[in-house]
């Protein structure tokens, strides 16, 4: 069964055609990173004109790629949440467009499932076993989840205000460093000391959510506190911090945060009783994140699978994946369909 996954819920454009839930026969992106660049962040207005604008040549260009036409698709599965709402909403449109056009059937899918999903596009990983516990770690969402199955999925915890990709990107744009700011911290951060800078570690009330807007204060009265200058440019504070103090900066920030991430995801796993843990989203790219979850794999003896990394960012094969698994079972949408963004 040919599947083709839409999936437009933030800055990325993609569209995917996924056989039998596992096999990618192709899959086209286009991403509207740059013209989000100079404002620091993502424009929701700038990211959903730009999804219309490039979705239906998208498609075209996957089909023209893979000598497939749209007779060989049997079902459209796309993201219709959590996400942007004119994003979610340009890809949902076009999806029920496109499956009313084709007569096939429809079928909406979370976007922090098929972050979990996309695990199970990777080839190495041969077979996982329900349940696990899921963890996404992306822009948006920094979120635990229990997963019996795709079709039933418990919350455990989630972070009760800035996502941990946020924090990177915020960190950043403060340290002058970009956007987005994740695989440039990672970049510095090699070359850092991870023990320079101590963080004070963060509690939350609940110990499986998560709690980081308060590392970005710390990071902010640490520079001030050592007399470096910060000036206001378009309304963003930006610090003007030596090479070295960047590097340790950055190292000391990936040490409190992906410490916290593993010590709550190791504790979901207690919880549940589960010694099954699987890890997507864009912050998964990171190296020292999956050393750091790996070693943790032997030291308590808790599988560990993670997204490929071609597939750990925003992507529409991890939605045609699960879109199948989801029809499989059974499940499927009309054309009344709706968003829940953010
Ligand atoms: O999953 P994703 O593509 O989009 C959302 O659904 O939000 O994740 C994007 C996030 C950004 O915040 C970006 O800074 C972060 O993933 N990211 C990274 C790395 N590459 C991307 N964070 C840490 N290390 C990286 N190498
Ligand atoms: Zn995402």
């Amino acid at each position: 069964m040919n599947v083709l996954g839409i999936e437009t819920s933030c800055d990325e454009t993609g569209i995917a055609i996924v056989k039998d839930g596992r096999n990618i026969l192709g899959e086209e992106l286009s991403s509207s990173l740059k013209y989000h660049q100079s404002y620091g962040g993502i424009i929701p207005e700038i990211a959903s004109r730009m999804h219309l604008e490039v979705i239906d040549y998208l498609l075209k260009k996957l089909l023209k790629k893979t000598r497939l036409t749209n007779t060989d698709i049997d079902l459209v599965a796309v993201t219709n949440g959590p996400g942007l709402t004119g994003s979610l909403l340009v890809g949902v449109s076009f999806a029920k467009a496109l499956a009313f056009a084709l007569g096939v059937p429809l079928i909406g899918v979370d976007h922090l499932s098929a972050h979990l999903y996309a695990a199970f596009l990777e080839s190495r990983n041969k077979k996982i076993a329900f349940p696990f516990v899921g963890l996404v770690v992306s822009g948006g969402h920094t979120s635990l989840f229990y997963v019996k199955d795709f079709l039933r999925i418990e919350i455990l915890g989630s972070t009760l205000d800035d996502a941990c990709g946020e924090l990177f990107d915020k960190v950043a744009r403060f340290l002058n460093l970009g956007y987005p700011g994740g695989p440039v911290i990672e970049k510095l951060a090699s070359r850092g000391n991870p023990i320079r800078i101590h963080f004070s570690p963060i509690r939350t009330k609940r110990p499986l959510d998560f709690s980081f807007s308060g590392i970005k204060t710390s990071v902010f009265y640490h520079l001030k506190d050592k007399g470096i200058k910060i000036k206001e440019k378009r309304g963003f504070l930006i610090a003007d911090c030596p090479l070295s103090l960047k590097q340790d900066l950055c190292a000391s920030l990936q040490e409190i945060v992906f410490n916290s991430l593993v010590k709550k995801s190791l504790l979901a796993c207690r919880i549940k009783n589960i010694d099954r843990l699987i890890i997507g989203g864009g912050v998964a790219m990171n190296e020292e994140l999956r050393r750091k979850f790996l070693s943790l794999s032997v030291k308590e003896k808790v599988e560990i699978y993670f997204s490929p990394k071609k597939l750990c960012m925003d992507n529409a094969s991890m939605v045609a994946g699960l879109g199948y698994v989801l029809f499989k079972a059974g499940k499927s949408n009309d054309f009344n369909l709706e968003i829940h963004a953010d």
